[in-house]
């Protein structure tokens, strides 16, 4: 519907919008970009942004807000209390996902620290498709554990299963009986699973998370941060949906749910967040601690302008050729690492591409972070910001071991309308280089290591002169290109 055909048969996607503000930003020399890597502890999060060529660290806040949005915040109602901002946000939930309580907070995690306050305590066990970073980080906050329920296609990285992040709806079962309904607040379902990347559950399969939630009346919760682009592959790959709107897809996956919450820096593009629910109970629970956590309950943390922009993004998550950008663009990058013999987690997912670190980095023990390793070499080759999603993104176990992730990937987000296909080419081109030079990318080890989501701020150390060899290697073959 979307697809845009080529005279010449090539197939490559075409933007359909137009850049009207840019931004300058810098490839810097390898030299410089070996020296901020020894300055960054080797962890991408801490670089700056002055030696970064393309950022794909995150889609998070990064997404390109469209001119509506910008303009909307010029009319933004400044007021501690009943801002006309807000209730044009809660008209937008309610119009866009179907609830009618919305209570703000100030980013996804925010929520996500509302939610396991109000409903998880010690002995609590949350059943989901596969935890994110901040959620696993604030159930075991409160006493809980989390169990996580895919199909084990899903972690096969080489697959063409269109849901790879569908719950195991068997083991499901099998865990309420085992644990008992009573100890499991609540059933958390993630739309567009982020960790293993970014794949999307099914209408199907949310429909029968439901009929067990409803057989031992327990509650559902969607994390929809993501939840535009697995309505978008749900079009593209339910069969049932293919000729559904993306309104009816997203008001069908959020009726499923009794808490829907996201982080808005995703789902709208802008910042903000919020839990958003048709259940009177629930917005009792929950609605005395959003002045206690985030601001008061008509902006919770969030400043009004961004309210005003998240209105208007959520309203444009509706328009599928606005959604369709960032997965088009993935599959895109996915296919043509994939067709140079580069790893790659597929099918195509959104987010961002997925760069298969265990397999490339075999020589790399997971005690020394192949997924991190491969993250900072692509950053030394290229200026390109990827993120670290395995090892080190895992948190050690209550007894202080560590725990090693299922997959070890290297996240390269393409946040929506913001690169252009001959940037997306040129990660084709650096990151084939270091695929074809794997042989030269050496472990990590931690000087510095945080207590809590130690992948944000840790500092790490090459555990060889590996970073210098690399250098040395992309000068031979690249003379004195950047
Ligand atoms: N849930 C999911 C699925 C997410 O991807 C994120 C954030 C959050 C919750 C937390 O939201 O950042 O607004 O507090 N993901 C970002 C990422 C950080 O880079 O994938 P937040």
């Amino acid at each position: 519907m979307n697809e845009i055909k080529f005279y010449s048969g090539e197939q490559i996607p075409l933007e359909l919008h137009k850049a009207r503000v840019v931004q300058k930003i810098h490839l810097v020399p390898i030299e410089r970009r070996l020296e901020a890597l020894e300055e960054a502890g080797f962890n991408t999060f801490r670089l700056t942004t002055k030696d970064v060529f393309l950022d794909m660290l995150t889609d998070s806040g990064t997404n390109a807000m469209s001119d509506q949005q910008l303009a909307a915040m010029m009319q933004a109602d400044d007021a501690y209390a009943g801002s006309q901002s807000f209730f044009r946000l809660k008209q937008a939930v309610e119009d866009v996902l179907g609830k009618k309580y919305y209570l703000p907070a100030h980013q996804g995690r925010a929520a996500e620290n509302i939610i396991s306050h109000a409903y998880v305590k010690k002995g609590s066990l949350v059943p989901m498709n596969y935890h994110f970073t901040t959620s696993l980080a604030h159930i075991t906050q409160y006493g809980g554990k989390i169990v996580e329920l895919l199909y084990d296609e899903a972690y096969v990285i080489d697959s063409t299963h269109p849901f790879k992040g569908n719950m195991n709806i068997e083991k499901l079962e099998e865990v309420i009986h085992i644990n008992g309904a009573k100890n499991i607040p609540y059933i958390r379902m993630e739309a567009s699973t982020n960790l293993i990347g970014g794949q999307p559950f099914s209408i199907q399969n949310l429909r029968d998370v439901r009929a067990i939630a409803d057989k031992y009346d327990i509650r559902v919760v969607l994390d929809a941060s993501l939840l535009g682009e697995n309505a978008y592959l749900i079009i593209q790959r339910e069969e049932e949906f293919k000729e559904s709107t993306m309104g009816e897809v997203i008001k069908l996956m959020t009726s499923l749910a009794d808490i829907v919450y996201f982080s808005a820096r995703k789902l709208s593009s802008s910042r903000g967040g919020g839990i958003c629910t048709n259940c009177t109970d629930v917005y009792k629970e929950l609605s005395p601690l959003i002045p206690l956590f985030e601001g008061f309950l008509t902006y919770g943390g969030i400043s009004v302008r961004e309210i005003e922009s998240m209105a208007v993004g959520l309203y444009e998550t509706l328009d599928e050729t606005m959604i369709s950008q960032s997965p088009s663009f993935i599959a895109y990058l996915v296919n043509a690492l994939d067709a140079n013999g580069v790893p790659m987690v597929k099918p195509p997912g959104v987010l961002g591409a997925h760069v298969d670190a265990m397999e490339i980095c075999k020589h790399i023990p997971q005690k020394e972070y192949p997924a991190a390793a491969l993250t900072a070499a692509l950053f030394l080759v290229s200026g390109i910001r990827g993120m670290e999603r395995g090892t080190m993104s895992n948190q050690r176990d209550e007894y202080g071991n560590e725990t090693y992730a299922d997959m070890e990937l290297v996240r390269l987000a393409v946040p929506r309308r913001v690169f252009t296909l001959s940037q997306i080419k040129y990660v084709v081109d650096r990151m084939t280089w270091l695929y074809e030079n794997r042989e030269l990318v050496g472990g990590l080890r931690f000087v510095d290591e945080p207590p809590v989501l130690r992948f944000f701020m840790g500092g790490m150390e090459p555990v060889s002169d590996w970073p210098q060899k690399l250098l040395e290697k992309f000068r031979e073959d690249f003379g004195d290109s950047l």
